[in-house]
């Protein structure tokens, strides 16, 4: 297989991007509280009566979230075996993902099977095979803006649900910050890397079209781009270079975009707050139904 075709855009400077922005965003630690918060509830619930639980976590990049959720799943049922599954297609990531796993002492027990390759490919082969691993609990966080097709990859890891198991979709909410910026500028900003921009509201209207059953949380986070409109800072830069999605933000765009975009930034997507500008970067949670 050609490696493009395994392999997903989060290696070298994208994945250092990447992790700049998470260590900036607070964007773990957002999504955390609100896992420490509604989970515990439905893994009772998903793990009532069961003899083991299996777990598959879909584009989790360095598993950063996908490890803390083991762990309350472990917490929430420790007489429960657990088996973990990873679908991820960034080489960088799943190795920072097992050093990880590694150094986590409560996770020696769980075995994982990684899957190193795209979420298409995991389903065509698991497709052709027939034979289909289910699970009890499914997480696809920050990762859909990256698959081929919304609908069908939605269907199809719903699938794969066994009785009373949920899919957990995490993703930017529908006029969030994110999704005033890039509708906005989706043909300047949609172009190799994010070919499409999505956000809650898309997967809810696949979710409506496809009849299934769901439930939605806010997860509410704001971030500081203060520096964003300080054209010496390199803070400022690098995240403008993610939230665009571009390798240098200041080269990318004609000048006249440069300054739309910071103007939308400043006056559509952000609250100021003691001279401070705090970007809307509230998230959805998706719970799909098995
Ligand atoms: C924004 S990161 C989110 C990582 C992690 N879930 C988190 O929240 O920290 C997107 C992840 O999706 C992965 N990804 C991108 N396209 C993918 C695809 N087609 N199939 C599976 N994973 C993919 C990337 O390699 C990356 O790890």
């Amino acid at each position: 297989m050609a490696a493009e075709e395994k392999q997903t855009c989060y290696e070298g400077g994208y994945v250092q991007s990447f992790q700049f922005y998470l260590e900036h965003s607070g964007e773990h630690e957002a999504v955390l509280q609100w896992v420490q918060n509604i989970l515990p509830g439905e893994f009772k619930r998903i793990g009532a009566g069961k003899s083991s639980l299996d777990v598959l976590g879909v584009g989790s990049g360095g598993g950063q979230l996908d490890v803390q959720i083991l762990s309350l799943l472990q917490s929430t049922c420790p007489t429960v075996p657990i088996s973990s599954d990873i679908v991820e297609g960034s080489a960088e990531l799943v190795d920072n993902f097992k050093a990880l796993v590694a150094k986590t002492a409560n996770l020696q027990k769980i075995p994982f099977v990684w899957h190193f390759m795209k979420s298409e490919e995991y389903e065509k082969q698991v497709k052709a095979k027939g034979d289909m691993k289910r699970f009890d609990f499914i997480n696809m966080i920050q990762m859909l803006y990256h698959v081929d097709d919304l609908a069908e990859t939605i269907s199809f890891y719903q699938s794969l649900l066994k009785e009373n198991g949920r899919l957990m979709i995490v993703i930017e909410a529908v006029k969030g910050g994110w999704d005033t910026l890039w509708r906005t500028y989706q043909k300047e900003l949609c172009t190799d890397v994010a070919l499409v921009y999505r956000s809650s509201g898309d997967v809810v209207d696949c979710l409506k079209k496809h009849g299934l059953k769901y439930e939605e949380h806010v997860i509410p986070n704001t971030f500081e781009i203060t520096e964003c409109f300080d054209p010496s800072s390199k803070n400022g830069e690098c995240l403008l270079n993610f939230m665009t999605m571009q390798d240098h933000f200041h080269q990318s765009f004609t000048p006249e975009i440069r300054a739309g975009i910071l103007d939308l930034l400043r006056n559509k997507c952000s609250t100021e707050k003691d001279g401070k500008i705090f970007f809307d970067s509230t998230l959805s949670c998706i719970l799909v139904y098995a």
